[in-house]
């Protein structure tokens, strides 16, 4: 088939790891297997035109944030293209126009690259899928995340919901280090709709990007034992994602959360991404949990962000919790409420 030009649009989640990715072999393979919560609110919105151009020799491309020229995106996204030229064979027959928005506050600390290069991952593959004419779903899905993960590791778990493991590991079936599956086992009812409230304690650009985080990690004189444990605690979730153990489910959680950054502070060099308030929030969050029994938790990314975890059922008086003594240490007083999602759609 041919295509002379048209349009597509997808709106992809962001996603929170339970079990952190950091450590990365070449071609964006992980170290360690990691599972996520696929996101509902935090997403990217993105638009593709493509126009059938003459010069078949180079990428060409416009990119737009919220309807204004982002040429600092445009190396990023020229990566990504040279890195999947391998497999789709079109790109360079075309000129794109690409039109993204994110739902979440630009700068606000909230990585893009996850639901930005998904959202763009999935435009793509409706082309090929309008080449090609038929396609199976999870033909689809399985290449709209490798693609994705060549664009941003991470961004590989947000083509689907609600749970997705990325990375080779040996009890789940099905599981790949090329992209991210849904979670193929049953999961407790506990954790349906778990919310995730994120409370934006640092808006500033983050001092060290998760690039040259993950390469830290070669020859990082605790990495070995961190890819094992990581396996291991994958283990150990699949059980509590069965039993729906909320404690057991915390404490893996927040563990995994404290040693990413534990592998950035013993990293040479070494850094901190978390922040005062980071500290404040955590240390507010254990004594209510212990104070009232709730089941509230918290999980971090590469940033001074705080997701605040919790099941659907106490989300009321968790969130009287976060409004009268979290918000005190965020930025403006803002968080974003957001829950387990199913992943991303087409539009
Ligand atoms: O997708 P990247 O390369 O930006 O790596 C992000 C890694 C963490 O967000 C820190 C952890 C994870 O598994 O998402």
């Amino acid at each position: 088939k041919t295509l002379e030009s048209g349009k597509v649009t997808w709106e992809s989640p962001s996603n929170i790891a339970l079990v952190k990715y950091w450590g990365k072999k070449k071609d964006q393979i992980p170290e360690n297997p990691s599972i996520s919560f696929t996101l509902t609110n935090c997403k990217t919105i993105t638009t593709l035109h493509f126009y059938k151009k003459e010069n078949t020799n180079v990428f060409s491309f416009d990119v737009f944030l919220d309807n204004k020229p982002k040429d600092d995106f445009k190396p990023k996204i020229e990566t990504f293209f040279k890195r999947i030229e391998l497999y789709l064979s079109f790109l360079k027959d075309y000129h794109f126009k690409i039109e993204t928005t994110n739902t979440f506050p630009h700068s606000s600390g909230i990585a893009s690259s996850a639901s930005g290069m998904s959202a763009l991952a999935l435009c793509l593959m409706s082309m090929e899928k309008q080449l090609v004419g038929d396609m199976e779903q999870t033909y689809f899905n399985n290449k709209a995340s490798f693609l994705a993960r060549l664009g941003s590791g991470s961004a590989c778990r947000s083509i689907e919901g609600d749970l997705v493991v990325w990375g080779k590991h040996g009890n789940i079936e099905g599981s790949s280090d090329l992209f991210g599956v849904k979670y193929p086992y049953k999961v407790h009812e506990n954790f349906r709709n778990y919310q995730d409230t994120i409370l934006l304690v640092d808006k500033g650009e983050k001092q060290v990007s998760s690039t040259v985080g993950h390469n830290l990690m070669h020859n990082h004189p605790f990495a070995q034992e961190r890819f094992k444990q990581a396996h291991n605690n994958l283990n150990t979730l699949m059980g509590i994602l069965e039993s729906g153990d909320l404690n057991a489910f915390i404490a893996i959680v927040e563990s995994e959360a404290l040693t990413l950054h534990a592998m950035m502070m013993t990293s040479m060099p070494y850094f901190i991404l978390m922040k005062p308030n980071t500290l404040e929030i955590i240390n507010k969050i254990w004594s209510f949990r212990k104070e009232t029994g709730l089941h509230v938790g918290f999980t971090l990314d590469a940033g001074a962000n705080v997701h605040v975890l919790y099941p659907e059922n106490e989300h009321a008086r968790i969130l009287e919790f976060i409004n009268n003594e979290l918000v005190a240490y965020i930025e403006n007083g803002q968080y974003i409420a957001d829950k387990i999602g199913l992943g991303a759609r087409q539009v």
